[in-house]
């Protein structure tokens, strides 16, 4: 209708001198005409140049007079022939209509206040709600009215842009439909010969291209490991570190135990942290690289389904646990058993429950293989940890570095903090004779590399560690001790019956990963981060990587 308004129009005159006041005459809404002209414009059909003015808009204020009546005149009315006292008036009616209304129908002289008020005049007429019905629907008003509602801010300026427009080279008073699309029924009605298309405009402006983004909790991972890249890069160092540096270094040796008791692969600490050793500066960057990503192996993790027996009982977790009800755990119905553990093992394990060794009194009760044949759903990835030093067990010992990043399951109530499936990021260290004082050093360095350098260790209790250590994180934004994990060396009742040596001591640690990325990110509710609830542009918003912490 718009567009036929302008078309038409200027069939027969020159020119539409005004958009504002062209729209108003025909009862249009101006943005539509406004609309219908940009677009005329853009395809030569009209000529329009644009008029900018000054427009006014009703405040809040302005809107309730216009619609009510001005204060002086609800004021006027409310005042009966015969008078009404001032308290009286002010009880009938909104205090401050009441404040501005009477003194403004005192200065126009249409009530006066004796010991009553008492109308002066018959009749008033409401000249404000006029004007600012008139402005509300876009008239010129004269600039002395506009003054006044001005000052008692009923009013407020507004920019207008309008146009005046004339007709264009490519002038018709209808305009075409052009084509954009050639459809099956074009081809069966034979129309398509008829059909004119629409031009392609190549200068448009194509689809925001969407490119791909890493979720929040896989950069965490990449950035905790740099596992992809930095193995190559660690590689090469390796090689350059092994040519220059072990050189300086005598003690870098894997089967030569160094003569302050360190091994050797908690002495690369040693060796490329700047503090010990200032040659090896220049490393320090990929030293951790090379100590995480390099040194420390990756565990296979990709078994989501695991039997009860790796997961808790030869981690020597009683088969009464609570963590073993399936409060806490679920169970698979289908296939409900594992169908292979290995047999002797299993023996070693039901005995050093049932009575113990190496010097553990056990736990002294009737251990039942058909609980630890359930299948379940991973509640650790320790899990992992311990099929992995049970076949580390069945050769000859070397010492070796774990670590793994994976999913694990817990049958918790979802809240604010928790779901019921998330991921653990999980290291362990073997070696002859580490001690407690290793698995701190080991915890500071690691953590530090993330930018937490400030941690503090509490005692805890796991069945498979002894001691058991909560590690605690200062959060310098959240300005408080966070808890980020737990740690601990692994009990002999769980290393022993693998067929671990005596001296062989496992420093351990299991993190979760969402707790880092949450407060790294600054998400509070970890439905945000992960799950079917997640926000999509989150993970599209959220920065490509981090510069410092
Ligand atoms: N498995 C523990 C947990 O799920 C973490 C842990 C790993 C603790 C290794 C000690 C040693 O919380």
């Amino acid at each position: 209708m718009a567009e036929e308004a302008v078309l038409g129009f200027l069939e027969k005159n020159e020119e539409i001198t005004d958009s504002g006041q062209f729209a108003a005459e025909r009862g249009i809404d101006h943005q539509d005409i406004a609309n219908i002209i940009k677009s005329l414009h853009g395809f030569k059909l009209v000529d329009a140049q644009d008029i900018k003015r000054e427009s006014w808009v009703l405040t809040e204020e302005g809107k309730t007079y216009a619609a009510a009546g001005s204060p002086e005149v609800q004021v006027f009315l409310a005042v009966p022939p015969e008078g009404i006292s001032l308290d009286e008036l002010q009880r009938k009616m909104d205090p401050t209509v009441f404040k501005i209304g009477r003194s403004q129908a005192i200065k126009n002289q249409w009530v006066e206040m004796g010991k009553q008020l008492t109308r002066k005049v018959q009749d008033v007429d409401d000249k404000v709600k006029d004007l600012l019905i008139r402005i509300q629907d876009g008239e010129v008003v004269d600039p002395k009215e506009i003054d006044a509602l001005k000052r008692r801010k009923l009013i407020s300026p507004q920019p207008w842009k309008g146009y005046s427009v004339r007709k264009g080279p490519k002038y018709a008073p209808r305009r075409k439909k052009f084509a954009t699309d050639l459809t099956r029924e074009n081809i069966l009605r034979g129309d398509w010969k008829d059909l004119e298309f629409k031009e392609y405009n190549f200068s448009a402006k194509g689809q925001p291209v969407g490119g791909g983004s890493l979720h929040p909790l896989l950069k965490i991972t990449r950035f905790a490991f740099h596992m992809k890249t930095a193995k190559i890069i660690a590689k090469a160092i390796v090689v350059i570190y092994i040519l220059v540096i072990a050189g300086h270094c005598a003690t870098a040796n894997q089967d030569d135990f160094p003569a302050d008791g360190v091994p050797f692969h908690l002495h690369i600490f040693a060796l490329v942290s700047p503090q010990e050793e200032g040659e090896c500066k220049v490393l320090d960057f990929w030293s951790w690289a090379l100590v995480f990503a390099y040194r420390f192996e990756e565990m296979p993790t990709n078994n989501f389904v695991e039997s009860s027996f790796w997961n808790f009982d030869a981690l020597f977790q009683p088969q009464q646990h609570p963590a073993r009800d399936s409060h806490d755990t679920f169970f698979l119905q289908v296939p409900s058993t594992t169908k292979m553990l290995p047999e002797d093992y299993v023996e070693r394990v039901k005995h050093v429950h049932e009575f113990g060794g190496y010097g553990s009194r056990g736990y002294g009760y009737e251990w039942k293989r058909e609980e630890a044949n359930k299948n379940l759903l991973r509640t650790h990835t320790t899990a992992v940890s311990s099929r992995m030093l049970y076949s580390l067990a069945q050769k000859d010992f070397v010492p070796k570095k774990y670590f793994s990043i994976d999913r694990v399951f817990r049958n918790e109530a979802v809240d604010r903090t928790h779901l019921a499936e998330f991921h653990q990021i999980e290291g362990l260290v073997c070696d002859r004779n580490l001690s407690l004082g290793h698995l701190i050093g080991v915890l500071n360095d690691f953590f530090s590399r993330l930018g937490m350098s400030k941690l503090k260790f509490k005692p805890a209790y796991n069945p498979y560690t002894e001691p058991s250590m909560e590690i605690f994180s200062y959060h310098e934004g959240l300005e408080k001790w966070v808890e980020i994990g737990n740690s601990g060396m692994f009990r002999p009742e769980m290393l022993r019956p693998m067929g671990l040596p005596a001296d062989v001591r496992v420093i351990a640690w299991g993190l979760s990963l969402e707790r880092p990325t949450m407060i790294l990110y600054g998400v509070d509710n970890i439905r945000d981060l992960f799950g079917p609830k997640v926000d999509l542009s989150l993970i599209k918003k959220n920065p490509l990587c981090r510069i410092g912490i």
